[in-house]
């Protein structure tokens, strides 16, 4: 139970990395607010926590406007109390290079990744403050360590996620409030399996074509795709008393694909 007493509010959070988070905070005492754009997706993950014996409430938030974001925290609040630790996993790509990335494109990954975050982290600090510190955790990327001609809304987004790490970290360390960035490599989720209005994907991307799970695979020297389940191991250690020490930097979760 390492999370007594805290209040967790993820984005994301009817997703496979940030439900697999909510479900782990749970299980160490927290009190969740699992919060997506598509709020059945988020209620979905808050009735499974609330039927093993959590604390969990679903809101629909879409991140890139700040006042869904200030009626989220003001939410999780009343229902739980201040927030304490904040999951900026939310996330959009259009898998396209440079001559084919429209503006439209560009908005939604670089607003959804690296604005969503920007405001996340401005509505959650009043609450932190109330709660005499706090954790943030940006969701990064292989693209948070070497970008290349892929997706450049998604490189840029992800890279601007190691500035907007330390310059919170650096903002509100004297308050107790640590930042840190955990960049995934290959994850098996619907983010780079399914086509969603948010990460479309169709044969020629999606790890459902055989050709491209084994190309992650290759590019993965620990042996396998990484689950969800790793990624919220490192979030729990991220967040927890045993990080108390940690601000500013990123933890790479890839098995070992940057080292390549
Ligand atoms: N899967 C991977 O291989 C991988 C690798 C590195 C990083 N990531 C990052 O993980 C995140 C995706 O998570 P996942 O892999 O669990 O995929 P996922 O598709 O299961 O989850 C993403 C969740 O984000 C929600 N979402 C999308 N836009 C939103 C918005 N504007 N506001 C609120 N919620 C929104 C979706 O509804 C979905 O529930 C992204 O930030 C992505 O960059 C994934």
């Amino acid at each position: 139970m390492r999370l007594t007493g805290k209040v967790a509010l993820i984005t994301g959070g009817g997703g496979a990395i940030g439900g697999a988070q909510a479900r782990l905070f749970a299980r160490e005492g927290a009190a969740i607010c699992v919060a997506d754009l598509f709020p059945e997706k988020a209620a979905a993950v808050a009735e499974e926590i609330a039927a093993a014996g959590g604390r969990a409430l679903a809101v629909r938030l879409d991140v890139q406007r700040a006042d869904a974001w200030a009626e989220a925290v003001a939410a999780t609040e009343q229902a739980f109390g201040p927030v304490s630790i904040l999951c900026n996993n939310a996330g959009a790509n259009v898998r396209v290079g440079f001559d084919e990335q429209t503006e439209e494109m560009w908005h939604l990954i670089v607003g959804t990744i690296l604005t969503g975050s920007f405001l996340g982290i401005k509505a959650v600090i009043p609450a932190m403050r109330r709660a005499g510190g706090g954790v943030i955790v940006n969701l990064g990327s292989l693209a948070s360590i070497r970008p290349g001609a892929g997706s450049p809304g998604y490189g840029a987004a992800k890279m601007g996620l190691v500035g907007l790490t330390r310059s919170a970290a650096a903002s509100y360390a004297r308050e107790n409030i640590r930042c840190m960035l955990i960049s995934p490599g290959h994850v098996d989720t619907p983010f780079i399996r399914d086509d969603t209005p948010y990460s479309p994907n169709d044969p020629q991307t999606s790890i459902d074509n055989p050709a491209n799970y084994e190309r992650r695979l290759q590019n993965t020297p620990l042996g396998r795709l990484q689950r969800a389940d790793d990624i919220a191991s490192a979030f729990l250690f991220a967040v927890s008393d045993d990080a108390a020490m940690i601000t500013g930097s990123m933890i790479t979760v890839d098995g070992g694909a940057a080292l390549l």
